[in-house]
């Protein structure tokens, strides 16, 4: 599905920025943070700041860059801290320069208009105005993703990073190959950050009723074997499927804890790249947005070699030894 006119039109604005969410309540069930009037888990929050802070780095060195969100809209309502695409449309500088919001709920697609609405005309330090457009694309991701990458609106050169920050099971496999496929050697493949729930898996799959989800999921008939595996071993099993069956240079399983000092694994955000310097980045992103990963996985990047940590190995990062 197309976006919209009304919705894929850029809408600069001088208007003041409308604080997000005003009407809705602060909701979580889960053990959260306060952020005076809003609370958001420290999960999401750690996730959002991750992204932000890597997305920080990388348009330092490209310059430029497209940046697809195929689920934009915001994980719990009225947070403030904890959600991407408002997080990284307000990183500065403002350099990345082609959004795709992507959402299927008609509740996330009123968040992520309200976003674009409030954004002030992108000026650089010198007050310049800078070049930005905002697209919002309603509808399955996995339906829109193939007319996105149609399009030619992220050309073979763009630098692009997407997001595939699912809740569970809704990123098709396939969804995942069109993206890796999109740009032809020796362009470098469009950066993927994708979400693995392992704290939830073991749950959501004895509750599976329709392997057809699953399949598509999963992208093969095979993911029964998961019921069996440690969230280790499956975070390290899928980040292997980037680089075997998608083709990536690196392929590393970042993990996302329940607490601020918590050793307990909610979920690995699977980052996969052709670039040779995105994994020391994407570590340097962990270790301000997260914390410290272990003293081994350190000295392989050769960063931060002074940092105290009380991650054990067996949670740490899990990544190809380059
Ligand atoms: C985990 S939330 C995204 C959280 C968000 N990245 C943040 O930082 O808060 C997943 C979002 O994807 C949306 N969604 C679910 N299935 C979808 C699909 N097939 N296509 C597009 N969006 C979908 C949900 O409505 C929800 O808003």
């Amino acid at each position: 599905m197309k976006p919209t006119n009304s919705s894929a039109k850029i809408e600069d604005s001088n208007k003041p920025v409308r604080p997000l969410f005003p009407d809705l309540p602060p909701s979580s069930n889960a053990k959260a943070r306060r952020f005076g009037r809003i609370r958001s888990p420290i999960w999401s929050e750690h996730k959002a700041k991750f992204i932000q802070q890597y997305l920080r780095i990388f348009v330092q060195i490209t310059k430029h860059g497209a940046y697809v969100d195929g689920f934009a809209g915001p994980q719990n309502d009225g947070q403030v801290e904890a959600w991407s695409a408002e997080l990284v449309l307000k990183s500065e500088p403002k350099w990345l320069r082609h959004f795709f919001l992507c959402e299927k709920s008609t509740k996330g697609l009123a968040a992520l208009r309200r976003l674009k609405k409030s954004q002030p005309i992108p000026r650089d330090r010198n007050g310049k105005k800078l070049y930005r457009n905002i697209e919002i694309w309603p509808g399955d991701f996995n339906k829109n993703v193939a007319e996105i990458l149609k399009g030619g609106k992220i050309t073979q050169k763009e630098a692009a990073f997407c997001l595939l920050d699912q809740r569970m099971f809704e990123c098709h496999w396939e969804t995942v190959k069109k993206l890796a496929a999109y740009k032809n050697e020796p362009n470098k493949k469009i950066e993927l950050l994708y979400f693995l729930g392992v704290g939830w898996l073991h749950r959501s799959l004895s509750g599976i009723r329709y392997t057809e989800k699953m399949d598509k999921w999963w992208g093969r008939k095979d993911w029964q074997q998961l019921k069996t595996m440690t969230h280790i071993a499956i975070a390290d099993l899928m980040r292997d499927r980037f680089q075997k069956e998608l083709g990536y240079r690196f392929a590393a399983a970042y993990p996302i804890y329940d607490r601020e000092n918590g050793n307990r694994v909610m979920y690995y955000m699977i980052h996969a790249s052709d670039h040779e310097d995105a994994p020391t980045l994407m570590v340097r992103a962990h270790h301000k947005a997260v914390r410290s990963l272990p003293k081994e996985t350190q000295e392989v990047f050769q960063f931060a070699k002074n940092e105290e940590t009380c991650i054990p190995e067996s949670e740490g990062l899990l990544q190809q030894k380059f």
